[in-house]
């Protein structure tokens, strides 16, 4: 077997009402999917985490290097690849991109075995994924307290037993959407903080110390990435635990954090990360260190897909009858695409999603949907 073609296709929504992180504003929907051809006729998809145009571009720079090349070498073409890029490629995109080939290289290994990837990475250890609702942005325009609440409470009723709300738009703001957000959902459903490193190491902890109240589960990304000297403090210096690691990208950046004791929970993400087969690696490395794994997603059903083949695989930690349970991150916010383009939808049930158990990544594309939101 021979790849014959690596394609980008992104996908593109406007926002009716566009939404702030602490730092951004989310005024479309923009994701870029990679799918990747062979002579046989077997067709892999995989999806990079960020920005939509730079992964396309990336990808078209690596695409010549793996045409040709057997798709099941999927180790010899991520090294191929990776050693090309690296001296401009350490983190970020070029990461990315290599995620959105990686995962499509395992999308085809499992088409080609008959097997869930999954099962080629040894196994699942679970067959559902308890998921945590993800939103409460600050809608532009909106109060962010008041719109939080009601949709936090609302994902609480439909079944999901935990949500994550962003935060790190000034302190007194996010206490009182904190505040608001746990009187919503009651005393039971777990509570996520956000702040997209949004705040220094001074505010970070007050904010840590004075949530600790309302009986947080996580403070995620309470700085930012590259100052891992400032995750140790905010670790130190507030009750909570810290969580982090979407942006720290491939085995060394990873390894790094966890040897300077950053945070209680690693996020890697199999989009950004460097696809499912660094993304394995990296949980040697946290097994190591004895951090927990809970991994980030966001993207379409495509990375939905391959961020559940990654939980499925997640060993047990403690090695113990009670186990920390991983959650799956599951966006709410609008996203028209998010399930359309694929056939069958991957959507919770009482808040549980299904591993799914199909060929590869388990998931089909529709051809017409995707194309009706793909822009050149
Ligand atoms: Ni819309
Ligand atoms: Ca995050």
């Amino acid at each position: 077997m021979k790849i014959t073609a690596i394609r980008t296709h992104i996908l593109h929504h406007d926002l009716d009402q566009p939404f702030q992180s602490s730092f951004s504003v989310f005024r479309a929907r923009r994701h870029c999917l990679v799918e990747i051809e062979t002579d046989t006729g077997l067709t892999g998809w995989g999806e990079c985490l960020g920005p939509a145009d730079i992964n396309a571009a990336v990808v078209a720079s690596m695409a010549p290097l793996a045409i040709g090349a057997n798709p099941l070498d999927i180790e010899i073409i991520w090294l191929t690849l990776y050693n090309q890029f690296r001296d401009q490629g350490q983190r970020g995109v070029m990461h990315t991109a290599l995620s959105g080939i990686d995962i499509a290289l395992w999308d085809i290994a499992g088409k080609h075995h008959d097997a869930p990837i999954h099962q080629l990475m040894g196994g699942a250890w679970r067959k559902s994924i308890p998921a945590y609702a993800t939103g409460g942005f600050r809608p532009e325009g909106g109060d962010h307290a008041t719109a939080c609440a009601a949709d936090m409470a609302q994902y609480v009723r439909e079944g999901f037993g935990a949500v994550k709300i962003k935060i790190g738009y000034g302190i007194e703001s996010d206490m009182r959407a904190i505040a608001a957000v746990r009187e919503a959902i009651g005393p039971d459903a777990e509570l996520m903080i956000d702040a997209n490193h949004g705040y220094d190491v001074v505010d970070a902890v007050t904010v840590g110390q004075r949530a600790a109240e309302f009986n947080v589960l996580w403070f995620e990304e309470p700085v930012v990435p590259e100052s891992l000297g400032a995750y140790q403090q905010v670790c130190a210096r507030q009750p909570l635990p810290v969580a982090a690691g979407e942006t720290w990208h491939g085995r060394w950046a990873v390894a790094e954090a966890l040897k300077q004791r950053t945070v209680h929970i690693l996020q890697p993400d199999v989009c950004g990360i460097g696809g499912l087969s660094e993304a394995r690696k990296i949980l040697t490395l946290a097994d190591i260190d004895q951090v927990r794994v809970v991994p980030h997603v966001w993207g379409t059903a495509v990375a939905l897909a391959a961020g559940l083949h990654f939980h499925a695989i997640l060993p047990p930690m403690p090695p113990s009858h009670e186990q920390f349970s991983p959650r799956l991150e599951f966006d709410r916010t609008h996203n028209p695409f998010r399930q359309a383009i694929v056939t069958q939808p991957i959507e919770h049930q009482n808040g549980f999603v299904a591993v799914p158990n199909g060929p590869g990544l388990g998931i089909e594309i529709n051809r017409s949907v995707l194309e009706s939101f793909t822009v050149s």
